[in-house]
C-alpha cells in the first residue's frame, strides 16, 4: 500500500490499497503527498464506470489524473472518432469538449453519450455557423466543403466531409479537385495549402490556444535551449510551424517523442499533453508551455464522478441534422489517417 502522509478523511486505507497500481502510472506528475486528494474520486469514477457499463474517451489534453487513472480510449480526436465507434459498453463519457462528444454520438446513435461539463466548448467551433456555411457555397458554387471536426453537428452537416489536423491534406487530396474549401481555421487551412497544390479557400477562425505562440517565442526558445526539439499542432500559425522541427496532431507529436526519444522537447500545444508524456518518457525532459485551453480545463474528475453519479449530461443531437452530420464524419472516416 502507498504510505504518504494523510490528513485527507477520505483517503481510507481500502481506497489506498485499490488505487496503488492506478497511481503507478501517474507518480510521475503526482506527488505521494497530493495523491490522498486525488485517489477518493478516481476511485469512486472507477467503480461508477463498472456499475454504468460505461467507457471513458479522454482527449490527450485531459490532466494525467484523468488520462492515465481512469480513461479507457485515449488519443487525438481522429482516434477518439475512430475508436468511439468499437466501444461495446452502454455508456461513452466524453473527456474533451462538446464537439468531440457530438462526434461520439454521431458514430454511436444508440448509446448514450454524456459529457462531465457540457459547456466545455471550443473557439473554433464557435466561430462558424452552419448559416456561414452556406454564405460561403453561395460565394464558391460547386467548390466542395471540408470542415474541421472542431465545428459543431449543424456546421458538419453543411459539409461533404471533416478532417482533423491528422488527416486534413489526406482528405483534401482524397476530393481529386483542384479547390477546396477548408474551414473554419485559418491556420489549419494555410498549413495545409502550404504542402498541397491543391487551392485551399480559407475562414477567418482560431484557436484561441494557439493562435497566442510567436515564431519569436521559438526562436527564443531554441536560443535558451539550443538542443531542444521543438513540435507544434497545426493550429499554430504557419510562421511558427516554419521554426519548429516537427508539426502534427497531439497524437502525431505524442507518436514523434515515444519514436524519437529527444533528449529534450517542447511541445508547442495545450500543456497538459506534456505532463501525459512525462510518465511514458522517462527520458525526456519536456519544457513545458503554460497554455491551458480553458474549455478542456473545465473537465474534472469531480465533474466526471458527478456525471456518472446522475448520468448526466447526455448529449442529444437533432435527427435530421445528425444524419447529414453523420455522413460527413464518415466520409472522414473512410480517408483514415493515411
Ligand atoms: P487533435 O485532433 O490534434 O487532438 O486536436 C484537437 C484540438 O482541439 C487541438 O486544439
Ligand atoms: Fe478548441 Fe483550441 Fe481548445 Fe482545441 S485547444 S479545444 S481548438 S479552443
Amino acid at each position: 500500500m502507498l504510505q504518504t502522509l494523510n490528513d485527507n478523511p477520505d483517503y481510507t486505507p481500502a481506497i489506498a490499497a485499490r488505487t496503488a497500481p492506478v497511481y503507478e502510472r501517474v507518480k510521475s506528475v503526482i506527488s505521494e503527498a497530493a495523491w490522498p486528494y486525488f485517489a477518493p474520486d478516481v476511485d469512486e469514477v472507477l467503480r461508477l464506470k463498472r456499475e454504468r457499463n460505461a467507457v471513458i474517451l479522454a482527449h490527450n489534453y485531459m490532466t494525467p489524473d484523468i488520462y492515465h487513472c481512469v480513461s479507457d480510449i485515449g488519443g487525438d480526436s481522429l482516434a477518439l472518432a475512430q475508436r468511439a465507434m468499437d466501444v461495446e459498453a452502454d455508456v461513452i463519457v466524453l473527456c474533451g469538449v462538446h464537439f468531440m462528444a457530438e462526434t461520439a454520438k454521431l458514430l454511436n446513435p444508440e448509446k448514450t453519450v454524456i459529457i462531465p461539463d457540457p459547456a466545455a466548448g471550443c473557439s473554433l467551433a464557435e466561430s462558424i455557423s452552419g448559416a456561414d456555411i452556406r454564405k460561403m457555397r453561395r460565394l464558391y458554387p460547386g467548390v466542395p466543403v471540408v470542415t474541421y471536426v472542431n465545428t459543431s453537428a449543424e456546421v458538419k452537416a453543411e459539409s461533404d466531409v471533416c478532417c482533423t489536423s491528422a488527416n486534413a491534406k489526406l482528405v483534401v487530396e482524397s476530393l481529386g479537385v483542384d479547390r477546396v474549401m477548408l474551414l473554419p481555421d485559418e491556420y489549419l487551412a494555410r498549413n495545409v495549402a502550404a504542402v498541397t497544390d491543391v487551392e485551399i479557400i480559407t475562414f477567418p477562425g482560431r484557436c484561441e490556444v494557439h493562435e497566442t505562440f510567436t515564431a519569436d517565442q521559438v526562436v527564443a526558445l531554441r536560443r535558451a535551449h539550443p538542443d531542444v526539439t521543438v513540435l507544434a499542432h497545426p493550429e499554430c500559425a504557419p510562421e511558427v510551424l516554419q521554426e519548429v522541427d516537427y508539426a502534427g496532431s497531439t497524437s502525431g507529436m505524442a507518436d514523434y517523442v515515444r519514436d524519437h526519444q529527444p533528449p529534450e522537447v517542447a511541445l508547442i500545444t495545450e500543456c497538459s499533453m506534456s505532463d501525459n508524456l512525462i510518465s511514458t518518457n522517462p527520458r525526456t525532459r519536456f519544457i513545458r508551455s503554460c497554455s491551458l485551453c480553458p474549455h478542456m480545463q473545465r473537465i474534472t474528475m469531480e465533474n466526471i464522478a458527478e456525471a456518472l453519479r446522475e448520468m448526466k449530461f447526455e448529449v442529444t443531437i437533432n435527427a435530421s441534422i445528425a444524419s447529414k452530420a453523420r455522413r460527413a464524419v464518415e466520409n472522414m472516416l473512410k480517408v483514415g489517417r493515411g
